[in-house]
């Protein structure tokens, strides 16, 4: 009854059964080749999903549409392997296809084809079609849409292999649901890639089972600093005691909804610096012998492990559990803003230099790398690192994540190190997006859409064999202001979605303007999926 009463007001309010007609495709990220036809095909709840083999990869990447149908349509499309020449959503595997993403979408009258050469291509192919679909889509139930999508041939690939975000559950715990909830958003995206900040000195956020003390203790703080950052007299705390951690089982349910939806996570454990959470909890790992608190203070801090054998069986031993827990090839170790001055005056730092033949504290930082990457790569893994792992010289296989803009990023090209690219003048997600007198409180920076959306990975200065190792982009959400999950929506969205268009679309369709007023549609799927977004290029002037 409550479901007929709202159809007939939203009828009256002319949100009725229209079409999406053509100048209301708003495709993000855009796809390589698109050619609009005349026509369109209606979703029934007799149209079928026809899959050219059955197994649980092709069933996954058409679950997601189909359980969006049933929540916004009330109806779910039967799912067959049997041959249909009509009415049918037929979805193919196709050898030919050459990228291992890409995908075409053919909508004819009759007919919807989607080709891929795997799965996740076809599941970026249903995101797609997604997109195609009257906003409605994404909302529940409401009135009777008719679920048209207007004709249309596409052929599209990514850009780039690695197109991602970073969240820091550090610095704010963020729960498993929104986890889910940030996925969801990395994959409507077409983003494959999400890096997962797990240590810090704030907290340490993974159950590592030989180790318990790292979550009795690593993992809460009896303290967080109030408001901006500010001089130490003019501190002021929070003394709630804070904190949270993913237990293993956790980990394993966000690594099989990210597989489902084609997402890697990367998970970060941070090294030699943004320590203190586990020295808190084992303060032999250090030079000084400690005792340490888990910080409550944002910021850069001089305790750091120490490489004596002690630590590297205890970083081994966490690695594994890591490894064993997430199926990624790659596995980040961190690396960035490790003070040297433990190290200088520390015994047995300074015998290890002597004994190995470094010139410096920066050269050990590159043993005690070098030693870890060995570790990973026995496991059949390899490591990325922040641009200060180029410090002392790169471990022989790293990747590096250019953060302190791209020079990082350029150097290692140069050295034929794969590179992901993360500059903080353009990707960094926790800055401010518009003028901070509008803005909740923020770690500092400006970058707005614009900004973001201008920048393009691939550096003028390398030769074409050293663009080969530019991998691809990331935007990072440090969460030291961010103390929720809605905020730290807002704050993602919509950048990250410049972000994915970036990593997606060829560098010849990208167009500022023309990219903001597909947003701004954008924004109505938005609000129907329930995504925070913040809203300031409605107010930017052209
Ligand atoms: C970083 O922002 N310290 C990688
Ligand atoms: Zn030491």
């Amino acid at each position: 009854m409550r479901k007929i009463f709202l159809a007939i007001v939203m009828t009256l309010l002319g949100w009725g059964v229209q079409a999406q007609s053509k100048n209301e495709i708003n495709l993000v990220p855009i796809p390589a080749k698109m050619k609009i036809n005349s026509g369109q095909f209606v979703i029934r709840s007799n149209t079928s999903i026809v899959l050219s083999s059955d197994n649980p990869e092709m069933q996954n990447a058409v679950a997601v549409f189909n359980n969006l149908l049933n929540r916004a349509g009330g109806f779910r499309l039967s799912v067959t392997v049997s041959p249909a020449s009509s009415n049918a959503i037929v979805c193919k595997l196709n050898p030919a296809i050459s990228n291992a993403e890409g995908y075409k979408l053919s909508v004819q009258k009759d007919l919807i084809t989607v080709e891929a050469k795997t799965p996740q291509g076809i599941f970026y192919g249903m995101q797609t079609l997604r997109q195609l679909l009257p906003f409605q889509i994404e909302r529940p139930y409401l009135s009777n849409v008719v679920w048209a999508v207007p004709c249309v041939e596409i052929e599209d690939e990514p850009r780039f292999v690695h197109r991602g975000l970073m969240l820091d559950v550090c610095r704010h715990f963020m729960p498993k649901e929104f986890i889910f909830k940030f996925i969801d958003m990395l994959a409507y995206h077409k983003m494959n890639t999400f890096h997962w900040h797990l240590t810090d000195d704030q907290g340490w956020r993974i159950e590592i089972k030989k180790y318990p003390k790292l979550t009795q203790i690593g993992a809460f703080r009896n303290r967080t600093l109030e408001g901006r950052y500010t001089s130490p007299d003019k501190r002021k705390w929070d003394n709630t005691r804070y904190g949270g951690f993913y237990t293993q089982e956790e980990i394993k349910e966000v690594i099989a909804y990210a597989q489902s939806r084609f997402i890697n996570i990367i998970p970060e454990v941070e090294m030699p610096g943004h320590a203190v959470a586990a020295l808190a909890s084992y303060p032999e790992l250090s030079c000084t012998g400690g005792p340490f608190e888990v910080e409550g203070l944002w910021g850069v801090f001089n305790d750091i492990y120490c490489p004596k054998e002690e630590t590297f069986t205890f970083l081994e031993n966490v690695l594994s559990e890591v490894i064993d827990l997430f199926p990624s090839e790659y596995i980040h170790i961190g690396g960035d803003e490790a003070p040297k001055v433990r190290w200088q005056n520390c015994a047995h730092c300074q015998a290890l230099i002597k004994k190995e033949g470094l010139k410096d504290e920066h050269e050990l930082q590159s043993y005690f790398i070098k030693r870890i990457e060995k570790f990973v790569e026995s496991k059949g893994r390899r490591i990325i690192g922040w641009d200060e792992i180029l410090e002392g010289g790169l471990a022989p296989n790293a990747t590096v994540m250019s953060w302190r803009g791209e020079a990082g990023g350029i150097e290692a090209a140069k050295q034929n190190h794969d590179v992901i690219m993360a500059p903080n003048n353009y990707f960094y997600l926790d800055y401010y997006q518009a003028d901070p007198k509008t803005q909740p409180l923020a770690i500092g920076g400006f970058v707005p859409l614009w900004k973001t959306y201008s920048y393009n990975p691939m550096p003028a200065s390398l030769t074409a064999a050293e663009a080969k190792h530019i991998l691809g982009v990331q935007g990072n959400i440090w969460t030291e202001y961010i103390q929720d999950s809605d905020y730290a929506e807002y704050m993602a969205f919509p950048r990250g979605a410049a972000v994915a268009e970036i990593g997606w679309s060829p560098q010849s369709l990208r167009n500022y303007p023309d990219f903001k007023q597909r947003m701004i549609q954008m924004f109505k799927r938005y609000d129907g999926i329930g995504w925070n977004y913040c809203n300031a290029i409605l107010k930017e002037a052209e």
